[in-house]
């Protein structure tokens, strides 16, 4: 066995559960005790709207590879929200930069410091988010099932929050704890104080779209996730890669919503033999092809620019590395490689068109993370459209062009069909109801979005899961409303 610093279960005797060793540095638990209260204010406050006495959830006990969590039925604001490492590799180098090969940090290097505390704050912003975007749809569950995933996602997303602040907390001092109250006080769509970045300002009114947010936005995370498991500072390494696990599960719940809503489609296309199934119940397929360009394209713009200065100082200096860095086939400096970035080309004439331009590899780094998360999208359309052709119909749904519905990078300043065609703006104004939600589609959803709060028993506009949560039946009782 090689010597571990700290402990892979976790302690469930102290008031804030750990893999770190909290009581031995009484000043950073003190700091995090005193956070608590105001964490568990902004649950109860910004968090689930909806009554209830427990829920089926899963929590986290262990960060080993099997039995890592347990499930049960619990009180949700006594869930136990709980800061866990994974293991320390003794052995780990630094996998890319100037950096590469020495043993990676323990603590933040000076030089660094701003930087990755920034870095830390980003990821951190997006966890709470998502917990105040999705807070009201408890009251339109389309089954208990359902209702025990929301609150499986929301409660890990606090506790998300706390992997960041623990790391605010630990390793940058007093700035780290005024940024970990500031993450408290900026909320979703607020108009004083917003969330940093624009697709965690969105609403998430309805139940198609927290699928299709778990679906896209969700993997926004686990991409960034992925690439700050790479960074030489090993607490943030090892807190992401332990985050990454529960992620898993928030996309499992966004695939296979979709799933079940594109089933529940082809069934009602099939029984009445008709493309048209909005007066009967479920979501016609043009519908979802709206709402997926939309949570497709605002999640694209998470990615940043095509190219980022800042982005190739954080890989050089260690901070951030590539999705799968170790997998990649290069040196990991990238100091002499190039990549083709998307961009707008002008022609002699002032013309602008969509097109691609050579950069510096480093440079173009947004653009290679932004690749990975297409090529991963991909995978559920392909899914998706499985159901369809296996459904007998003929319609498939797509990704837009990474032109489409832009509002971060090259591509802002000009309007795109899906099919990436750039039209002018006021093509855009006369055509844009055809290709993203309109207020009537909005409100045809949303008039399907009835609570089914029995047990067994599901809306009609979505098939049933093939298979419950943790062994249990469909008809479980997953939460006991208030
Ligand atoms: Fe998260
Ligand atoms: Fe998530």
């Amino acid at each position: 066995m090689p010597a571990r610093n700290d402990r892979a279960t976790a302690d469930y005797t102290e008031k804030i559960p750990n893999n770190v060793n909290l009581h031995e540095d009484r000043r950073l638990q003190r700091a995090l005790e005193s956070w608590q209260p105001n964490f568990i204010q902004w649950w109860q406050t910004m968090g689930p709207t909806l009554p209830t006495q427990d829920v089926y959830l899963r929590t986290a006990v262990n960060v080993g590879r099997d039995g890592w969590a347990q499930f049960g039925h619990v009180a949700m604001p006594e869930y136990r929200w709980g800061i866990f490492l994974a293991e320390r590799d003794p052995g780990r180098t630094v996998g890319f930069g100037e950096h590469k090969g020495e043993p990676v940090w323990a603590k933040v290097p000076g030089e660094y410091r701003a930087e990755l505390q920034r870095l830390i704050v980003i990821q951190g912003d997006t966890e709470p988010a998502s917990v105040e975007q999705q807070r009201n749809l408890g009251a339109t569950a389309p089954s208990l099932y359902d209702l025990r995933n929301l609150f499986q996602v929301n409660v890990e997303e606090g506790r998300h929050l706390w992997a960041m602040v623990y790391l605010l907390h630990a390793y940058f001092g007093r700035e780290g704890r005024e940024e970990a109250e500031e993450l408290l006080h900026r909320n979703s769509g607020s108009l004083d104080s917003p969330r940093i970045l624009g697709a965690f300002n969105e609403e998430t009114p309805d139940w198609l779209s927290f699928f299709m947010f778990t679906y896209f936005t969700d993997r926004d995370g686990k991409y960034q996730l992925g690439t700050l498991k790479e960074s030489a500072f090993d607490p943030l390494s090892r807190t992401c890669e332990f985050m990454l696990k529960e992620e898993a599960h928030h996309m499992m719940v966004g695939t296979t919503g979709v799933d079940r809503i594109v089933q529940r489609t082809v069934e009602v296309m099939r029984e009445h033999d008709t493309d048209d199934v909005g007066g009967l119940g479920a979501i016609p397929l043009p519908v979802i092809q709206k709402y997926l360009n939309f949570h497709y394209s605002v999640s694209l713009d998470l990615f940043g620019g095509e190219t980022s200065t800042n982005v190739a100082n954080y890989y050089t200096a260690g901070l951030k590395g590539r999705w799968l860095e170790d997998r990649r086939k290069d040196d990991h400096k990238l100091t002499s490689d190039a990549i083709m970035v998307d961009a707008l080309s002008e022609d002699a004439n002032g013309e602008l068109s969509i097109g691609q331009t050579e950069v510096s590899a480093l440079v173009g780094l947004n653009t290679d993370l932004r690749r990975e998360y297409i090529a991963d999208c991909q995978g559920g359309v392909k899914r998706w459209n499985r159901i369809l052709e296996e459904g007998g119909v003929r319609q498939r749904l797509k990704l837009p062009h990474v032109a489409f519905n832009r509002k971060v990078g090259a591509f802002a300043a000009i309007e795109a069909t899906p099919d990436g065609e750039k039209i002018p703006a006021q093509e855009w104004e006369r055509r844009q109801g055809d290709w993203l939600p309109t207020d009537v589609d909005k409100t045809y959803v949303r008039s399907l979005m009835q609570p089914v709060h029995q047990r067994g028993k599901i809306a009609a506009w979505i098939a049933p899961p093939r298979n419950g949560i943790n062994g249990q039946p469909f008809d479980y009782d997953y939460v006991h409303l208030a």
